[in-house]
């Protein structure tokens, strides 16, 4: 029996709330673990960035994490690893998971071959995207499409509100021309939007993420590095940190982690 156990905590970082959705998986699967969570909002969105800026910004927060003896990191950001999860690993000694859009699953659900892929342009557009693409899409016909102002949308709490539904409708919409049964959410920020997509997509189309195959991965990870924490011990802690506005991305991520007492230290990276 393994009596090995490690009480330091997981690192997660995204550029910015969105990441919060993996947060959650992973504090559904583990209840003893302690959680840093940092929200890149000064320099949110980097769907936008060149992946030399987004590789620059996620070594800082890389190093951040360490400072704070994180003993695994989770690039809770799709894009965030597909321009730079490589990069990262071939710098730090730590066990890094990342995430990619569930092309893999959904090439095993889809009923009608015609998959749908919601992301930023980075993700869709990168040689990992197309790499999925050759590994898991064989036969299946994958329709991609950018998002662009979506993450926006989440960083302001916006979930429910008239313009996001207006934008959900329009960015869907050549999806469900093409008849797609399966769409994947390839940014962490969307499943805070998964009921409004679901709602325009209608009952016939599934909609999925990898939030909680990426949890899964990260108790793997641990438990096979000898990491996990101590079992007996009391409820893991959340930490948050943000480049951006406190108070605004506090009151955010109060939202969408569900709890009013959320405290979010500023730290300028
Ligand atoms: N949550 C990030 C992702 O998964 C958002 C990227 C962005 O900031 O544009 O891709």
């Amino acid at each position: 029996m393994n009596t090995l156990t490690n009480p330091n905590p997981i690192g997660i970082f995204d550029s910015g709330v969105g990441g919060v959705s993996v947060l959650k998986e992973i504090r559904n699967l583990s209840n003893t673990e302690d959680l840093i969570y940092f929200a890149d909002s000064a320099h949110c969105p980097y769907g936008f960035k060149s992946p030399e800026e987004i590789r620059s910004r996620i070594i800082k927060i890389t190093r951040f994490m360490l400072e704070h003896k994180a003993k695994l990191i989770v690039a809770a950001c799709n894009t965030a690893s597909i321009a730079g999860l490589d990069f990262l690993r071939k710098i730090f000694n730590v066990p890094i998971v990342g995430m990619e859009p569930a092309i893999k699953p959904a090439a095993a659900l889809t009923q009608n071959g015609k998959v749908g892929v919601l992301a930023t342009g980075v993700t869709i557009s990168g040689d990992r995207f197309n790499s999925l693409l050759e590994r898991y899409a064989n036969g299946i016909e994958v329709f991609r499409v950018a998002c662009p102002g979506l993450v926006e949308q989440v960083e302001q709490g916006l979930i429910n509100e008239p313009e996001t539904i207006a934008m959900l409708k329009v960015f869907l919409k050549p999806l469900i021309d093409a008849g797609v049964d399966t769409i994947v959410l390839g940014c962490t920020h969307y499943p805070f939007l998964r009921h409004q997509v679901e709602a325009i997509a209608g009952p016939s189309v599934q909609v999925i993420d990898t939030g909680n195959a990426v949890a899964r991965r990260v108790v793997q990870v641990l438990s096979e590095e000898n990491l996990l924490n101590d079992v007996s011990t009391p409820k893991g802690q959340e930490q948050f940190y943000t480049s951006g506005e406190p108070e605004h991305v506090g009151k955010v991520i109060a939202k969408l982690w569900g709890d009013n007492s959320v405290k979010v230290k500023k730290m300028k990276l």
